[in-house]
């Protein structure tokens, strides 16, 4: 039985079109082949049958928070932190400002020490848990109480629940642990990232950096006029030509992947579209179509092809983020994306990313 049931909702997307890399600057000084990174051990529970992992799941009994499936995929989990848990989890914080977090790395697993154990040590290995199962892998964290309008809070919150899954990796483009970004009506930046009147490609992030990015934290920080824009995932098993695509000679092969000058990574790498690290040899993707680096017609036409393939996959869920919530997904078994939003001079959306690799 399918465990998941979509949004019936239509992702044609007009702007369907690979980006032109011949403009990119060119930045490479090295090539790093397929790293070990890639080839690291995953999920312990990647061989169970998907009914015994939901069953697994939901065997933890949570305290200070309620869990209930999102109302379009059962895959993604919507965990709610209650008011109590909030305000205690502020007054035993209060020590640590987000310069605290910033400047001493071991402040962001003590505030991730004070949330889980407000929760009797249940949020964690549920948090975790849900990621590692390949049937789940994903959940939406929203809070009751507290200030919806302080983003120190948010900083500290999400940096709670990142340390809680594992460790952020350095974030080049922010020079932080975690960036926050801004996506307004108009952008002058070198990748699409923060142009909003364009679906942002399904895609994986960390491919062009030579470091595990297991898991994907994107917190709403703020956001005023804005329509659309909802966030968007797709899951691995959900997509309909997924066999297709794992199965054609160039799955495994390694592919060049380069970042904009944005990005403040210089070096190339290579690594195949498909990576290589399910114990059980489930597939997982590392794409993104921006900074893939073509060598020549045949790699181009794969990559184009499957761009199309998942622009056009109607099994994506639209999954709205209300300011203060954060949706973290398994990097590799989920894809992520941004809608289209709605044409305002003052639209403004900020959000919060940390992404990073599990360490338990
Ligand atoms: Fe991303």
């Amino acid at each position: 039985m399918h465990p998941v049931l979509p949004e019936p909702k239509c992702s044609g997307n007009p702007f369907s079109i690979m980006y032109p890399h011949s403009q990119q600057p060119a930045l490479a000084k090295t090539v790093i082949f397929q790293t070990k990174a890639w080839k690291q051990p995953f999920s312990p529970q990647a061989g169970k049958q998907e009914d015994e992992i939901m069953t697994s799941v939901t065997d933890i009994t949570p305290k200070g928070y309620r869990i209930a499936p999102h109302e379009h995929s059962r895959r993604l989990q919507v965990v709610t932190l209650q008011a109590d848990t909030i305000a205690e989890f502020i007054r035993q914080t209060e020590r640590f400002p987000v310069q605290a977090l910033e400047y001493k790395p071991f402040n962001r697993f003590r505030v991730a020490e004070i949330l889980d154990s407000l929760c009797e040590y249940t949020l964690g290995k549920f948090l975790l848990g849900t990621l590692k199962n390949r049937a789940t892998g994903a959940f939406l964290l929203k809070f009751e109480g507290g200030d919806k309008k302080d983003t120190d809070f948010f900083v500290k919150l999400g940096t709670a629940v990142s340390h809680l899954i594992g460790r952020p990796n350095f974030d080049a483009m922010s020079q932080k642990y975690y960036a926050r970004f801004t996506v307004r009506n108009v952008d002058n930046s070198d990748s699409y990232l923060r142009q909003p009147h364009r679906r942002m490609e399904l895609h994986n992030d960390g491919t062009f950096v030579d470091e595990p990015t297991d898991y994907v934290l994107m917190m709403k920080m703020q956001e005023e006029n804005m329509q659309g824009g909802n966030s968007l995932i797709l899951h691995l098993d959900d997509w309909a030509e997924l066999d297709k695509f794992y199965n054609h000679p160039i799955a495994k092969k390694p592919i060049t992947w380069e970042a904009p000058p944005s990005k403040n990574v210089t070096q190339s790498i290579e690594h195949p579209v498909f990576i290589d690290n399910d114990p059980n040899g489930r597939p997982r993707l590392h794409f993104i179509d921006q900074f893939a680096k073509p060598k020549n017609r045949e790699e181009g036409l794969y990559l184009f092809e499957l761009g199309e393939s998942l622009e056009n996959d109607p099994n994506f869920v639209s999954v709205r983020v209300e300011v203060g919530d954060m949706l973290v997904v398994e990097n590799h078994n989920w894809l992520h994306g941004r809608d289209k939003f709605v044409a305002h001079p003052d639209l403004l959306r900020e959000l919060m990313r940390q992404r990073g690799q599990f360490v338990a």
